[in-house]
């Protein structure tokens, strides 16, 4: 079985986490899903990036020791994901042992072999960031990334020689069109390295909540450093214990957003060049969920909170909503009436009202039970040929993590099924009861549509598989549930369909 491993960044536990984290974790657990749904032997990890100066600060400003505070944040992200249906594999903690030892044991080896060095950083430093900045890169005296101020900071502090992987690092991207995805992206890490790559500060000395230099603990190491190697830490890499890093390393897919990239584009694979690690296969950074006010930020208090929305309008629609609204590598303005909007038009009306429409008819006409199809005429194999198609192209679509034309795709089948309903008009058919096996025909094809549609959204929506197979009569088929059963015509006569409360219940 062909493994794959998919990561989440590691959020900072400063706060707790807004709909943008969301976006993005649950974007990874769909695709991780529609790897396992394919047949994949998928880990999929998350975590927390618990040290550093931001969140010292923070927990100093609420009274409290960073230990006690990320504590309790960190509980928040776990009760978030298990509310997301998150189906990750495993929880990284930085401040865990297993990372911590990893880390010290990296450093100290690029130490030794002459990577890592000490000598004075004079510059600038943007704590909400944790970003080193040469006075010439920053943009009116601030940060060129958030716009906010930047400290002076002068220390002895270790560096990496990032300058001395730079060839190696834009060839490595030249040659390799895939490693960072969407092709936007790429380009700016190219003219980025172009302009000069400088040696990289990776210790600090005017704080102390990090994982100490080993053989200087007077320095933690920069958090950046320790943050990107819980990708490895997390599987045991250099360990006696190190299945996992050789089942499941190099990574198939970091997904970050757009801020990030240049950490896991630049100086995550520097790193691991220098370690002797292959590199990840490919890193994918998406846009932004903006609000009409800006970025969202906790400092200007304009944050969406998930839970809020899951809690209003369920699980699966806020999915849905988040992994339909935001294009490949494009920003999108959240804004609640589009997420109704979505629920009312894609939701309701598109996909559930399929069901519905179809299950009444079966109920009404054929007393509820599946009758064997005649053969094709009219539009049906033209409904036949989409739906065997959609998979291959969802599929296409999930492997770049183009997650919204994934799902335009799987609403191609769905518009296609409600146009053939209109277009053969069940309801007319019913009344002549000549033509009993056409409406079988037309039903068995309505209801077959469906059920292909629901398993590719699985992933997506995860709530809703169980509730169609149960109104298709098919709960205890497991078999007609799967991505091999994804071909025309498995779904059996005789099976009881019944058509329930609506999926999805239009919001007014
Ligand atoms: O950067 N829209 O953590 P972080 C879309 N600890 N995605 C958003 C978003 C928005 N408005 N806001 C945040 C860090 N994100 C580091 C990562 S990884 C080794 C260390 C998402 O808590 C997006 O994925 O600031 C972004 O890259 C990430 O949250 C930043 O989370
Ligand atoms: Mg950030």
């Amino acid at each position: 079985m062909s493994t794959f491993y998919i990561t989440t960044p590691i959020y900072y536990p400063s706060d707790n986490l807004h709909i943008g984290h969301a976006y993005t974790t649950v974007a990874a657990d769909a695709v991780a899903r529609f790897k396992r749904l394919t047949g994949h032997d998928v880990w999929f990890l998350t975590g927390s990036d618990e040290h550093g100066q931001k969140i010292e600060r923070t927990a100093a400003a609420h009274g409290e020791t960073p230990a006690s505070y990320v504590e309790r944040i960190v509980a928040g992200f776990k009760e978030l994901w298990a509310r997301l249906e998150i189906s990750y594999t495993d929880f990284i903690r930085t401040s865990e042992e297993r990372h911590k030892r990893v880390v010290q044991d990296l450093f100290r080896r690029l130490y030794e072999q002459g990577d890592i060095y000490k000598a004075k950083y004079e510059g600038w430093y943007c704590t909400p960031c944790e970003t080193f900045w040469l006075e010439r890169q920053l943009q009116e005296g601030r940060c060129p990334d958030c716009g906010r101020p930047v400290e002076l900071v002068q220390e002895e502090s270790y560096f990496f020689r990032l300058s001395k992987y730079a060839d190696r690092m834009l060839r490595h991207i030249e040659e390799n069109p895939d490693f960072i995805w969407p092709p936007a992206r790429r380009n700016e890490m190219i003219n980025f390295i172009k302009a000069g790559l400088e040696d990289l500060a990776v210790s600090r000395t005017t704080f102390s909540w990090g994982i100490p230099v080993p053989f200087d603990p007077r320095h933690v190491i920069y958090v950046w450093i320790d943050a990107l190697t819980n990708y490895i830490s997390a599987l045991g890499y250099g360990t006696e214990d190190d299945g996992l890093f050789r089942k499941y390393w190099p990574c198939d897919v970091h997904l970050v957003g757009k801020d990030i990239v240049r950490f896991h584009t630049i100086i995550w694979p520097i790193l691991l060049m220098a370690a002797g690690i292959p590199l990840p296969k490919r890193v994918v950074g998406h846009g932004w969920l903006l609000l009409e006010s800006g970025k969202m930020s906790k400092s200007k208090g304009n944050v969406v909170d998930p839970l809020v929305l899951c809690d209003k309008y369920g699980v699966d629609a806020v999915r849905y909503y988040l992994l339909r609204e935001l294009p490949s590598g494009a920003d999108c303005i959240y804004t609640e009436e589009a997420l109704v909007k979505r629920i009312n038009e894609d939701l309701a009306n598109d996909f559930g009202n399929l069901l519905h429409r179809t299950a009444t008819m079966v109920e009404r006409y054929l007393g509820g039970e599946v009758a064997p199809p005649g053969p094709p005429e009219g539009p049906d194999r033209e409904l036949m040929a989409l739906a065997e198609e959609v998979p291959s192209r969802v599929a296409e679509h999930v492997d770049r993590v183009e997650l919204a034309e994934a799902l335009a795709a799987v609403w191609r089948l769905v518009g296609r099924a409600n146009k053939y309903a209109e277009e053969t008009a069940p309801w007319s058919l019913a009344r002549d009861p000549g033509r009993r096996e056409r409406l079988a025909t037309v039903l068995y094809n309505l209801l077959e549509s469906f059920r292909l549609a629901t398993i590719l959204v699985g992933p997506f929506m995860p709530g809703v598989p169980p509730r169609v197979w149960a109104r298709l009569g098919i709960a205890d088929r497991p078999e007609l549930h799967t991505w091999e059963s994804l071909r025309w015509g498995r779904l059996p006569a005789g099976v009881r369909v019944t058509k329930g409360e609506p999926l999805f219940p239009r919001i007014e």
